[in-house]
Formats: structure tokens, C-alpha cells, sequence
């Protein structure tokens, strides 16, 4: 009680001085600066300010951490990681409260502070889904502007720190795009998080305004900031953060940075032009890895050609120096995105293709003799990442997660609109997992990760098809990424893809493109955009052949074929170009249904012995579920109807799949329990193996309920598969 109640006092007095700064800062008024003044006169520019601390000193940032681990609560926690953690907290307590402790005893009780929070274990975890391929958020709903930096676990809590460009605004507004050059500094975001998918932004720790001490001038005045890193230092209790710096006046380099708490203001510490034994002034790319023994490295390529990977340890002392640097691999071509990342005791160092934020396989070397400055292997092609060059990104930064009951490897790939027109950040977050004595990385859209066990699943959202996008491909080519060739005729991209997206796919007539992939038994949706005309099919490991006919259209039209039951194991996507040629974008093959388990649906088939078909079980058009389909007699007496169990009363989704290759509709009235619910429409799908489905919602009593389809005209039913049902989410 007393520390709060002290340590608010204090931190009023360290605001009235940041306010008093940034009144100074501001200049002679206009306008504008004097509406802003009269606000923080009125108060109203308060809340910012106690969002962003000073932490002017190392002790106001052992206060910050003190405040911010007050807040957990020990029902959270076991006991036995409890204690340990109480005790480190009563200590800091007092070394805040103590005015005149030493800079060392502040810096251990921040380090013993943090090492017992990190080892908290938490009595309840919970999966959180990771959705790539879209613009993240804070938990506020702002966009997350973090390009070129990493994320950091100091105690229980990681720090994602990244820079804010001016071109990501530009690249949020209208993603249909290039936006060349626009890489003007805004600052340097933090933002903090327990479950690495929710993200609180805590902080802007640099900005344009941020001093560059003995160099002269601000941030601002740099003509290029980015790739960057975050080091605790034990020795001094500071956070290091090292930015390239390109400067007009200073050359390049690595501009050190460094700050009292992981989210307060970092001011100047060290420039350095050279890391010894490096070519060239500056670095390539640069990340920042700590080691289990808390010891920081700068992983980086030359600036120059980058043909050549180093890794140099962060000065013990300080960690505001780049010690003289170790070759670690080299390559002609040039590397970059440097990032480097262990797993089960060996270094994994991994890079991309040279060629300015383009998507790229991932390069890596692994370390031989489990020493982080040993000898490496040569670089070898991450298995995993070939078939979407690395879920369409450049190498980013890594976040090793030792879970409990798996360790697991988040690799964040790099978009950008700068060059590449594939924007939206370091937001592309892949599982990497060990493999036989290698690593695979797992390219997904969606998947949910559990940051306390490692454990991660694919998420219901997730699409089967990689590069689905045609965008893995930085130019226009023959054979498109992910995708195998099936005819002799013409498949390229082109640019214009669906949506103002970049490229999309074009199969002229008779040619095509297949992809494989491994997926669980259920019930999926195809989707894509298509213009011109042509054909995909998706074929399940059983062979059964699921056709989407593309009719011909001029412009963009979305086209789906839902109700395809897949059994587990290897399906096939197969794009054909019909008379028109096809070009098709934005493919997916989504499960349905919702829910984690794609188990939750009952199917119940029309040839099933809890249905009864007024007419014939039969099977002469393909793409059937099960052994056949019902085609009831064409007259209006002839019914299909279902019995269906329910464990509760409730309501239900139900999705009934049919075909109509009739030319006119095929009207038929629900019957639930005897009750009507609706007419359902049965509308032509042009063919009879063209099937397609229907989802109405519906309530259920307890156990036995009948759902019975009335024809309404003389044509009577359509052909009718099989009905899902699933409870309603
Ligand atoms: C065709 C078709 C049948 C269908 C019938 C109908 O005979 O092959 O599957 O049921 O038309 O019009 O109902
Ligand atoms: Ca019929």
C-alpha cells in the first residue's frame, strides 16, 4: 500500500517533468502545438503520458515492473513457482522503497525479479488463434505497426518491439498497391503480451524526437532506421535495443539504444559503425538472439553483397557493443533477414533470398557442435517452406517458446509493401517444430497456439491450399509456386489478380495446375475467384471426385462448392482451363462447421438406414457421399425424409447436400417433427454431378426427431445426398 500510494507521487512528479519537456519541445506556439497545450492544461493529455513512463532512471523502471507484477495473482500460479516469485517481489519492493540503493542492487533485484517470473507456472492455459494474411490489432483495435524487430521474453511477459514506417499507414489505407521507398521513420511501438496473440501496446520507447546524445540531432534526422533487437543486460539492469542506422552525416552503423524498463523511454547509448571483422560499415540485416544463459548476440549479414552471416556477442558489461564478429556461413547470392533461433540444443541460423522484402524459402545453417560460435553446416532449404515460399514472407525473427509439454518455434515472417505489394508486417506467425533430426516449418493461415505447453492445432478457419494467392511469386512465371503442372498448355500468372490483389493464375484451355495436401476428415468448402471458365476439382484420398464446373464470366466472380466430404489423408486440388482459358485467384479449402472438432456434425445419408427415399438408391453421378444418393420419383408424393438423434432439445444446424440438373427449381417443404419450417428452394446446379448444399437452422428435441423434405411441384425432389447435423454454436 505504501509503495503505491508513494510511487504514484513519484510518478506524478516524473510526468509534471515530461510535460514540462514536451512544452519546451514544442517551440514557439501554432496553431496546432497551442491547441495541444491547452489540452494537457485541461488534463487531457494525461492518460498518454501515464501510459509511457520515463523511466528516467534505473529504479523508476524497477518501480514499473514492481507496479505492472503486482498484478498477478498467486490463485494463478502453483505454489511452489509462487513462492519463490513472492519472495523476489518483496525484495524489489523494498529496494524501491529504499531511496538510496546502490545501481547494482537495483539492477539484481530486477534480474531476480524477472528470472522468478519467468519461472511462474500457470494452472490454467488456454489456445489462442493466430490469423494470418490479415492486418493484427492491439487489444485496443489499433493496427499493430511492427516492422523489423522481434519479440522478447523478460520475465512472464514478451515484448514484441518493431518500427512504425510511415508506409504501413499508406499500405493499411489501400493494400492494392506498391508503395516504393516509403520507409520514413515514425517510431519504435512496444507492445506486451502473455499468450504472444494478444497484444497490449504499452509504448512508443523511440520516437523522430528521440536524441542521438554525442551525434547530434534526433532519430528524425535518420535516413534509414530498422531491423532491431532487445538485450536485458544483468550487469547494468538495462534494456539494450540495437536499430541499424543509416545517418547523412554519421554513416552506417548500429545505433544502440537503451531503457530502465521494457517499455519506458530508451534514450542514446552507443553508436558503432564497425563490428570488427565484418566488410563493411553498418550491417545486412540484424536480429538480436539471447541464449538460455542469458548471453545476447547480434546475428547480422554484411551490409554490402550480405553474402556472408556473423554472429557477435553483446558486450557483457554493457551490451552497447558488438564484440569482434564470428563467420558463421557465407553464400554468393547473398542472404538476409538474418534470424537465428534454437531448438533441442542445436543453433538454427535462417535467412532469404536477396532481393528487398520479396518472398523467399528459408536458408538455414545449423550448428554442428551445439556452440552458438562453432562451426555450422552449410545452408540447406528449410523443409517446409517451399511450397509458398515461408506462407509468402522474408525471414523476420523467431520466438523460441519453451512449453511445457513442447518446445516450439514461432518463425514471424516479413510482408511489406515496399517493392512487394504484400504489406501487412511481421504478421505471417508459422509453427516450427523439430522433425526426425531436422526442423519443419508448417505453413498454415490459421492455427492455435497454447503459449504455456507449446502445444499448437490447426484452427478451424485454416485454408488447405498454400499460396492461394498466386502471390509467392515476385514475378511472372510458367510455374507457379506450390502448384505442379497437369497439361501441356499455357499456365502463368498474371498481374490483376481478384480484389486488387496482385497476381492470379491463368490455365489456358486444356492446361492446369494440381496441388496435394494432407487433411482431416471432414466436410470442406471450395472457393475462388474466376474469370473466363474452366474447372476445379478437389479429389479425396478415397478418389472420389468433387466437381466445381467454373461457367464463363468477364469479370471476377466468387465461385463455391461446399458439402465435399473428404476422409483424412491426401486430397488433390486440380484447376483446369476450359474454351475461355481460366484465370483464377483467391482459392481456399476451408473445413466447415466451426469448433476445433471437425467431428461435431452428424451425417445421416439419404441411402442410410435411418432414411427413408420414395424411389431409388442410386449411384450414377459421381461425387456422392457414402454408397449413393436418393432419387426420389418425380412427383409431389414422393419424400426424403431423415431420422435424427438429438442428446438435449436445442437448436441445430442442418445442412442437407443435393443436385439439380433439371433446368427449373424442385421445391420441397421441411418438415420438422411434423411441423413445416421452411420451403427449401432446391434451385438447378446445372448437372447432376454438380451437387451443392443447403443450411437451415432447425430445433431438435431430446432423442428421436424426423426431418422430412415435401416436393411441392410435380417434378418432384432433386437428388438428395446425405443431411449433416450439428449442434448450433
Ligand atoms: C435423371 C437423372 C436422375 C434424376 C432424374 C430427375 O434421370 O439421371 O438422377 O433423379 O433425372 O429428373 O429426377
Ligand atoms: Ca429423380
Amino acid at each position: 500500500m505504501a509503495l503505491i500510494a508513494r510511487s504514484s507521487s513519484r510518478r506524478w512528479g516524473s510526468l509534471v517533468a515530461a510535460a514540462l519537456f514536451a512544452l519546451a519541445l514544442a517551440g514557439p506556439a501554432s496553431p496546432g502545438s497551442a491547441a495541444v497545450d491547452e489540452g494537457a492544461a485541461a488534463g487531457e493529455a494525461l492518460p498518454e503520458l501515464q501510459t509511457a513512463p520515463a523511466d528516467a532512471t534505473n529504479a523508476d523502471g524497477l518501480e514499473t515492473l514492481v507496479s505492472d507484477y503486482r498484478t498477478r495473482v498467486p490463485t494463478a500460479y502453483t505454489t511452489e513457482s509462487w513462492a519463490p516469485f513472492a519472495e523476489a517481489l518483496t525484495t524489489a519492493t523494498d529496494v524501491v522503497e529504499d531511496g538510496s540503493a546502490s545501481e547494482s542492487e537495483v539492477a539484481d533485484a530486477k534480474t531476480e525479479l524477472q528470472t522468478a517470473a519467468a519461472e511462474l507456472e500457470v494452472l490454467q492455459s488456454t489456445f489462442a488463434t493466430i490469423t494470418n494474411n490479415t492486418f493484427w490489432r492491439d487489444t485496443a483495435g489499433n493496427p499493430i505497426y511492427s516492422q523489423g524487430g522481434g519479440v522478447f521474453k523478460f520475465g512472464d511477459t514478451y515484448y514484441w518491439y518493431g518500427v512504425h514506417y510511415r508506409g504501413a499507414e499508406s499500405y493499411l489505407a489501400n493494400p492494392t498497391q506498391k508503395y516504393d521507398n516509403q520507409v520514413s521513420f515514425v517510431s519504435i511501438p512496444v507492445y506486451s503480451s502473455q499468450d504472444l496473440v494478444n497484444w497490449k501496446f504499452e509504448n512508443r520507447v523511440a520516437t523522430t524526437s528521440t536524441s542521438l546524445g554525442s551525434l547530434g540531432g534526433t532519430m528524425g534526422n535518420a535516413g534509414w532506421i530498422g531491423r532491431l533487437g532487445v538485450a536485458y543486460n544483468e550487469n547494468t539492469g538495462k534494456y539494450v535495443l540495437p536499430v541499424q542506422m543509416w545517418h547523412p552525416t554519421q554513416d552506417h552503423g548500429v545505433l544502440f539504444l537503451q531503457g530502465n524498463s521494457p517499455t519506458g523511454a530508451f534514450t542514446f547509448g552507443a553508436f558503432q559503425k564497425q563490428v570488427v571483422n565484418s566488410p563493411t560499415t553498418g550491417t545486412g540485416d540484424q536480429t538480436v538472439f539471447t541464449d538460455e544463459d542469458g548471453q545476447d548476440y547480434l546475428i547480422f549479414s554484411n551490409r554490402e553483397g550480405r553474402s556472408r552471416a556473423f554472429v557477435s556477442k553483446l558486450r557483457s558489461s554493457d551490451s552497447l557493443y558488438a564484440e569482434p564478429a564470428v563467420e558463421i556461413g557465407r553464400n554468393s547470392s547473398g542472404r538476409e533477414g538474418n534470424a537465428m533461433f534454437k531448438l533441442d540444443g542445436t543453433y538454427h541460423m535462417c535467412a532469404s533470398d536477396l532481393h528487398g522484402w520479396n518472398t523467399s524459402v528459408n536458408y538455414c545453417l545449423d550448428s554442428t557442435q551445439g556452440r552458438v560460435q562453432g562451426d555450422y553446416t552449410d545452408y540447406y532449404t528449410m523443409p517446409g517452406t517451399q511450397m509458398d515460399y515461408s506462407h509468402v514472407t522474408q525471414t523476420g525473427f523467431f520466438i523460441t517458446v519453451e512449453g511445457t509439454v513442447r518446445d516450439t518455434v514461432i518463425y514471424a515472417g516479413d510482408r511489406w509493401a515496399d517493392f512487394a505489394w504484400n504489406g501487412i508486417g511481421y504478421n505471417q506467425w508459422v509453427p516450427i517444430t523439430k522433425e526426425g533430426t531436422g526442423i519443419r516449418f508448417h505453413s498454415m493461415s490459421q492455427w492455435q497456439f497454447n503459449a504455456t505447453t507449446g502445444e499448437f492445432r490447426v484452427a478451424p478457419g485454416n485454408n488447405y491450399i498454400l499460396n492461394p494467392d498466386i502471390q509467392a511469386d515476385r514475378i511472372i512465371v510458367s510455374n507457379v509456386v506450390g502448384w505442379t503442372r497437369t497439361g501441356s498448355g499455357g499456365v502463368t500468372n498474371v498481374n490483376g489478380g481478384a480484389n486488387g490483389s496482385r497476381f492470379a493464375l491463368q490455365v489456358n484451355n486444356g492446361s492446369g495446375v494440381r496441388q496435394q495436401m494432407q487433411v482431416p476428415a471432414g466436410t470442406y468448402t471450395l472457393g475462388l475467384y474466376a474469370k473466363g471458365s474452366g474447372r476445379v476439382t478437389v479429389t479425396g484420398a478415397d478418389g472420389t471426385v468433387h466437381t466445381l464446373n467454373v461457367p464463363s464470366s468477364s469479370g471476377w466472380t466468387k465461385r463455391e462448392l461446399t458439402g465435399i466430404a473428404l476422409p483424412a489423408g491426401t486430397a488433390a486440388v486440380t484447376v483446369t482451363g476450359g474454351s475461355g482459358n481460366l484465370i483464377a485467384d483467391q482459392f481456399s479449402l476451408v473445413r466447415q462447421g466451426g469448433g476445433t472438432d471437425p467431428g461435431q456434425a452428424t451425417r445421416y445419408e439419404g441411402e442410410g438406414s435411418g432414411a427413408t427415399c420414395t424411389g431409388t438408391i442410386d449411384t450414377n453421378h459421381s461425387g456422392y457421399s457414402g454408397t449413393g444418393f436418393c432419387n426420389g420419383d418425380n412427383t409431389d408424393s414422393a419424400f426424403a425424409e431423415f431420422t435424427v438423434q438429438a442428446s438435449a432439445a436445442g437448436t441445430a444446424t442442418v445442412r442437407l447436400r443435393y443436385a439439380n440438373g433439371g433446368t427449373t427449381d424442385r421445391p420441397g417443404d421441411l418438415i420438422v417433427n411434423g411441423t413445416r419450417v421452411e420451403t427449401t428452394p432446391f434451385a438447378s446446379t446445372g448437372a447432376w454431378n454438380t451437387w451443392t448444399d443447403r443450411t437451415v437452422t432447425v430445433q431438435l428435441r431430446e432423442g428421436a426427431n424426423t426431418l422430412r423434405w415435401d416436393p411441392t411441384t410435380a417434378g418432384g425432389l432433386p437428388n438428395i445426398d446425405y443431411i449433416d447435423v450439428a449442434p448450433a454454436t
